[in-house]
């Protein structure tokens, strides 16, 4: 049997995208400054319904999540030198977005469950003397956020949240980005609303949105927009922070919106694939899935498994037999990067840091894409797939 889907198909934009995008791009006004044009703002638009859905105070649309990260870490006061502690296990623009700030990135273990070690975030945020935690829902993976919240508050550590894959995830009923200070967020092509590249970042803190809206290249232009805060928290910013360009244009903002529209339908849409998925893999001996604590709730837009038995070979093996079958799995224990995927040994611009509890479940731990194109029928035959293919893998090695 060989699978003859896509892992890299999205979903159709909404019908209404497409005709919003006719529509811009017939206007020809593409800057979401353009003079003269302040009442149709679709970017201002958007940001308004972003902050609504987010149940955030304030949003700001931006051009990247790698670019909201480095206006969240600004914001808050983050400068040259500075340690930043952030998870071992997440993708390079998070260690990339610290170093552009001048800063130092400091690697936190993970647990079992793929997210931050909070044991280990406590001795590192000692031993740094940082300030700051670049918190990374690395592949919707959430920590016991009240845990996080407890010990940020007990050492003083401002939280920014990495939300690139968790747009749509509650921890105990509560939105994943509304949990630290700061909130950022993809819209990346393979991220939960799709406008090929993009980004928001949200937050209550009326002066840290301010000091993002000038830093996001707002000229002096920061009262047009969506969900930003009152006129005199920007009395100093204006003045305060360097302009680093980085708006989100108008085409992609009116894309966005139908799908903003539709986002609940999608994330209830992923889970039930992602269960699916889950429940077909569980049932293969010695495949083991991160657990999950039943005060989260994840958006399976991506699924990962462990199988702790294997060598590095044997990882190898399973990747390259399950793509000659039509199954596109990623390894995180590779020695080298390979496409989008690299882990914390390759990020040679950031000092070499032991990571042994992170190394022992990156070495065996695999990783799906699980694009809305699929259907529920398509779980088992993937999941049949890449079982067949790890027990003749493991009858092979007896
Ligand atoms: C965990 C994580 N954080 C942040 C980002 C950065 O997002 P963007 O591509 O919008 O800059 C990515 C990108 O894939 C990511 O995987």
């Amino acid at each position: 049997m060989i699978f003859k889907k896509s892992f890299t198909q999205q979903n159709r934009l909404p019908i209404e995208a497409l005709h919003a995008a006719h529509r811009v791009l017939s206007s020809a006004s593409l800057h979401r400054y353009q003079e003269g044009d302040l009442a149709q703002n679709e970017v201002a638009s958007l940001e308004k319904e972003f902050a609504n859905w987010q149940d955030a105070k304030y949003c700001l649309a931006v051009t990247s999540c790698g670019q909201a990260m480095q206006l969240a870490l600004r914001s808050v006061g983050v400068s040259t030198g500075d340690a930043v502690l952030t998870n071992g296990f997440t993708l390079a623009p998070v260690p990339g977005a610290i170093c552009a700030v001048g800063a130092q990135p400091v690697l936190v273990e993970i647990s079992s469950d793929l997210a931050i070690d909070v044991a280990d975030l406590r001795k590192k945020a000692h031993q740094s003397g940082a300030h700051v935690l670049l918190l990374s829902h690395m592949r919707g993976h959430l920590p016991n956020m009240r845990d996080i919240i407890a010990l940020a508050d007990d050492l003083n550590l401002t939280v920014i949240e990495d939300c690139a894959h968790t747009m749509g995830a509650t921890w105990d009923g509560q939105k994943s980005g509304n949990f630290g200070r700061v909130g950022c967020f993809s819209t990346q092509s393979y991220k939960h609303l799709n406008s090929g590249e993009g980004g928001f970042l949200t937050t209550n803190d009326p002066d840290v949105m301010a000091r993002a809206i000038v830093t996001s290249g707002s000229y002096m232009h920061y009262s047009n927009h969506g969900a930003a805060p009152g006129e005199t928290h920007f009395d100093s910013p204006k003045y305060e922070c360097a302009n680093m360009s980085a708006r989100m244009d108008v085409l992609r903002a009116s894309i966005l919106r139908p799908q903003l529209a539709e986002l609940d339908l999608s994330v209830a849409r992923w889970n039930e694939l992602c269960s699916a998925l889950a429940a077909h893999l569980e049932s293969v001996p010695g495949i083991m899935l991160p657990r999950q604590s039943n005060l989260a709730m994840r958006v399976g837009s991506s699924i990962q498994f462990q199988i702790p038995q294997f060598s590095a070979s044997e990882c190898v093996n399973l990747v390259a037999r399950s793509a000659t079958r039509g199954v596109r799995l990623k390894w995180f224990g590779d020695t080298v990067p390979v496409a989008f995927t690299s882990n914390h040994t390759h990020w040679h611009h950031v000092p070499p840091q032991a990571l042994p509890q992170t190394d022992a479940i990156l070495s065996t731990l695999f990783d799906m894409r699980i694009p809305l194109t699929f259907e529920i029928s398509d779980c088992s035959e993937i999941a049949k797939i890449i079982g067949d293919v790890a027990q003749d893998i493991m009858a092979e090695t007896v």
